[in-house]
């Protein structure tokens, strides 16, 4: 989509600024009398190496704002991979966000959170202004990376590409299905008897990138995947159906149509555990928020994305 600058609406600007994957970090600093204060921020950026410099992005309306540009001093914790409650946490309304977190303070009296990726112990550099938002470059006095693999986040969701993947693709027998959405619709196609079913494809030697990328040939070639939204074992057929969440950038479908959720009862889809993912999908993109299916086909857990 296509948008004037003149006549920007701000939502599909924030989700136009979603399309750059990044990592998810914690922000944290301490009042003199050693209080510990943090939020999430995914606009973390590296700046220098020489000198070191780091910057984050804070919103002017943050409760944060007027203590972290202010402060002093700052620290960056870059979130591992099993770190998402953690971001939750920060990002929610909380009396006292470190209530049940490992941390210390640093030699310059901010917090650092325990089994991080990385950490950077900073000193403000600047504060620059920056519309409703102010950068604030910190001089990067002290840092160290574990080395574990982040958490990243990438259109409103989080992703753990090391684990995930490795997790769910294996096997000789794998169905990928795409879940190509566009609002509340998503592009179905009809087989044989008339009823609807995803976009699907077994997996080849290639892997599931592949069987992605001709799904999206021979329905929606601009569609992308995000992330898995479900994976699941069928006991009985003993095939694993993985489901990625995909976006669109238009309804133009070469094959198959998108068709509004709220429009079809479950009875007239071909499978059963499409339907209940399907009927999950549409109460969560009301919300905007996503879990992902581990299971078999007819039990199993949603755990958030995000939520
Ligand atoms: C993944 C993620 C990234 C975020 N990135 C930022 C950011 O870069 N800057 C910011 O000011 N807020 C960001 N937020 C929002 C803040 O974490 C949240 O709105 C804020 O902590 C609200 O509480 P506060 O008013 O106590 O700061 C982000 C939230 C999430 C979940």
């Amino acid at each position: 989509m296509t948008q004037e600058t003149a006549r920007i609406n701000p939502r599909e600007l924030r989700d136009a600024f979603g399309a750059f994957m990044t990592g998810v970090t914690i922000v944290t600093t301490a009042g003199d009398d050693g209080k510990p204060l943090g939020f999430t921020a995914n606009s973390f950026s590296s700046v220098s190496l020489d000198p070191a410099l780091l910057l984050v992005s804070i919103a002017k309306t943050s409760s944060n704002y007027q203590t972290f540009s202010t402060t002093g001093h700052f620290a960056i914790n870059i979130l591992a991979e099993g770190q998402k409650d953690l971001s939750n946490t920060f990002a929610r309304p909380s009396d006292d966000r470190f209530a049940d977190v490992n941390w210390h303070l640093s030699a310059n009296n901010n917090p650092l959170i325990g089994d991080v990726s990385a950490w950077f112990d900073c000193t403000t550099h600047t504060v620059i202004d920056a519309g409703d938002h102010a950068l604030i470059v910190g001089k990067v006095e002290a840092f160290h990376s574990a080395g574990y693999a982040g958490l990243g986040y990438y259109r409103g969701g989080y992703f753990t590409p090391a684990k995930v993947s490795a997790e769910v693709i294996a096997g000789p027998k794998v169905i990928v299905s795409a879940i190509i959405a566009r609002d509340d619709k998503v592009l179905l196609t009809r087989d044989a008897d008339n009823r609807w079913r995803l976009p699907s494809k077994e997996i080849g030697k290639e892997g599931a990138d592949k069987a992605l990328a001709e799904i999206f040939a021979k329905y929606q070639p601009d569609a992308s995947a995000s992330f898995i939204y479900s994976a699941y074992n069928n006991t009985e057929t003993h095939y694993q159906y993985i489901s990625f969440l995909c976006s669109a950038p238009d309804e133009a479908a070469v094959a198959g149509e998108f068709v509004s959720l709220d429009e079809i009862g479950s009875n007239q889809f071909q499978d059963a555990a499409v339907a209940s993912m399907l009927e999950r999908y549409r109460k969560e993109s009301q919300l905007k928020s996503y879990g992902m299916y581990y299971g078999d086909h007819s039990q199993g857990t949603v755990r958030p994305l995000l939520s």
